[in-house]
């Protein structure tokens, strides 16, 4: 039933994406990356990367409600772990891709293929 997409940090190419400081807890930022639309979130000083479009019915996962490490797509209700870009609830029943994401010299990077 699961399709994971995790990435593996060491097959990744890492993208430069914005200084640290323009990501405060609490906060998300949208990014595309080779065509691939991505939120950053920053929850309570961790940093995830998932894919912005949700398996659904391609909706805008990332603008969703956050409710402990779930994220609910607004359009029709669907719930994906943070962490893992895991399905965790209908209707959506295929994950969303979760990159790996990491700091170097105070800018944020995340890992894609
Ligand atoms: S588009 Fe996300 S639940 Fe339907």
């Amino acid at each position: 039933m699961f399709n994971y997409i995790h990435k593996d940090p060491s097959e990744c190419q890492f993208v430069q994406i914005a200084p640290l400081e323009e990501l405060p807890s609490g906060e998300r930022l949208f990014v595309e990356v080779d065509e691939k639309q991505i939120v950053i979130l920053n929850l309570g000083g961790n940093l995830y990367a998932l894919g912005d479009v949700c398996t659904h019915d391609g909706g805008p996962v990332g603008d969703g409600e956050i409710e402990g490490m779930d994220i609910i797509c607004p359009r029709h209700g669907a719930r994906f772990d943070i962490r893992t870009g895991e399905a965790l609830l209908l209707p959506a029943t295929v994950d969303i891709p979760a990159y790996p994401v990491r700091i170097v010299d105070g800018m944020i990077e995340v890992g894609v293929v």
